[in-house]
């Protein structure tokens, strides 16, 4: 999709050349300043009863009197805020996407929100409004028409729209890189898959990349993640990437993915149902890569150092088994009473190798818990952080790119559950408060540094007739790693 600002006053849309205009109503009245002949079209529209200024409404129009454009598109939203003008714009796009317009122009009147979120949610509307995944479906419908966009805005907030536009479009193209990646089946996807986008990412955008194998994860001393790893014939890959965009002596952010390519379970198998959403078990790794493209793309002023542990579980011959107790990086002992609580095992090292970059903060994000879906289910993904600074920027982070999180909680009472007679932790607690009790666990490998943790098992895809990666936490992530920009 080709994104463009337009300058257009809101009171002169009547004359704006494209295939279709589509006008963002805010609000429950007809928005003052609308360009008259759009607005008279509105009016008439109610009054015959196929049209009202409520959330969810959307209706085409065809050469209609005193409008150049020979598709308006009206889109009601009910209320005036970002979140609203979203979903509008989305109920907007679904009139025009699968027919015969090529180019559209976007509106929006009535918002209390600026320029510059509006802009940035028109381009990630637009990418997402024609994404289909085709990689293993060659009956999948060419590429929609549809093809170029403007968002049309008054003269005084071209600068403000620009800043919007640009960053959407790098959020955008970090999102689709992740639902690409998800998508893919297991067979496709595989740590070894993992490990040459990053490269690719490496190559065009002139970052430090790293791919380790099993040999150098053994010399690491990643007793924790081998483990999951040992029951696959897949190859493991523990990925780092580094994007420098400040002076050396800055301390990174760093994000760290997990990325479970398949996990049935290994030994404590899953049961059949739905498994095979299971491939989505590297959304976490999914996420930060896309967000890794997009900030490479806005090349801002900070560091940023990506961190991705790339494994399958399965279980065989060789495979860990409940009971077994190994050796984590940090010298932590684990009992592994459960082989399908993988996740926090390859975390817990590479949250220990994160210790050697000196970070300013690390966030870990990962489809790590059940009980999180049952918490939060799909709209809010599971944080935790280790302070109320971090709480409160990640929350921020989330708001903004209307990909939100919730605060969880991290007292040590939680932990209780964690404790082993043959190891110094275990790696699973009681069923209760099952999201917590995995954090509480990765918390104990995440004491040198500022720390943040995001479930996004309930938010990193979607199941049913729309099954299928979101791109979330790309959103989050990216605006969470640009407010550390210089
Ligand atoms: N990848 C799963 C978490 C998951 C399950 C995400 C379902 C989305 C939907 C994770 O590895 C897992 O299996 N967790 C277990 C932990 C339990 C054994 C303590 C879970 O949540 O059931
Ligand atoms: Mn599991
Ligand atoms: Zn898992």
């Amino acid at each position: 999709m080709d994104f463009k600002i337009q300058t257009a006053e809101l009171d002169s849309l009547a004359g704006v050349g494209a295939d279709a205009l589509i006008v963002i109503l805010g609000g429950e009245a007809v928005p003052k300043g609308l360009d008259a002949a759009v607005a008279k079209q509105v009016q008439a529209a109610i009054k015959l009863g196929d049209f009202a200024l409520k959330a969810g409404q959307a209706l085409t129009l065809t050469q209609a009197e005193g409008i150049k454009a020979p598709r308006l598109v009206l889109a009601a939203s009910g209320k005036t805020t970002l979140v609203a003008a979203r979903s509008a714009l989305a109920a907007g796009l679904a009139q025009i996407k699968s027919r015969g317009a090529a180019s559209a122009a976007v509106a929006f009147v009535g918002f209390e929100a600026g320029a510059e979120s509006l802009a940035e949610q028109t381009a990630l509307a637009g990418a997402d409004a024609v994404y289909l995944y085709r990689h293993t479906k060659p009956s999948a419908p060419a590429a929609p028409k549809l093809a170029k966009l403007a968002l049309l805005v008054g003269k005084s907030e071209q600068k403000a729209a620009k800043a919007g536009l640009a960053r959407g479009e790098a959020i955008a193209s970090g999102i689709e890189l992740a639902r690409e990646c998800a998508n893919r089946p297991a067979n496709y996807a595989t740590p070894t898959y993992l490990g040459q986008v990053v490269q690719g990412l490496g190559k065009t955008h002139g970052l430090k990349v790293e791919v380790l194998d099993r040999k150098a994860v053994e010399k690491l001393g990643m007793g924790s993640f081998l483990a999951v790893a040992q029951g696959s014939d897949e190859p493991l890959r523990f990925i780092v990437a580094r994007y420098e965009g400040a002076a050396k002596t800055v301390a990174p952010v760093v994000l760290v993915g997990k990325g479970i390519t398949f996990d049935t379970g290994g030994i404590s198998l899953k049961p059949g149902a739905e498994m095979d959403e299971m491939k989505f078990d590297m959304g976490g790794a999914a996420s930060v890569i896309g967000t890794l493209r997009a900030v490479a793309e806005l090349r801002p002023k900070l560091n940023l150092v990506m961190i991705v542990a790339a494994c399958e579980n399965m279980p065989s011959g060789h495979a860990v088994k409940p009971g077994d107790v190994v050796t984590s990086m940090s010298g932590q002992t684990i009992e592994i009473l459960n082989t399908d609580a993988e996740g926090r095992l390859i975390l817990c090292d590479a949250l220990t190798y994160a210790e050697r970059f000196k970070p300013a903060v690390v966030v870990d994000v990962a489809t790590l818990t059940g009980a999180c879906v049952i918490a939060l289910g799909g709209v809010r993904s599971g944080m935790y952080a280790s302070d109320d600074e971090l709480a409160a920027s990640l929350t921020a982070a989330g708001d903004a790119a209307l990909d939100p999180c919730w605060r969880m909680p991290l007292d040590d009472d939680y932990a209780e559950g964690l404790k082993s007679n043959f190891a110094d932790v275990a790696n699973i607690a009681g069923r209760a408060g099952g999201s917590i009790t995995a954090a509480k666990f990765l918390q104990r490998f995440a004491s040198k540094y500022r720390w943040g943790h995001l479930d996004i098992a309930g938010t990193a895809w979607k199941g049913g007739a729309a099954k299928g990666a979101t791109g979330r936490p790309v959103g989050l992530l990216t605006h969470f790693v640009l407010s550390h920009a210089k």
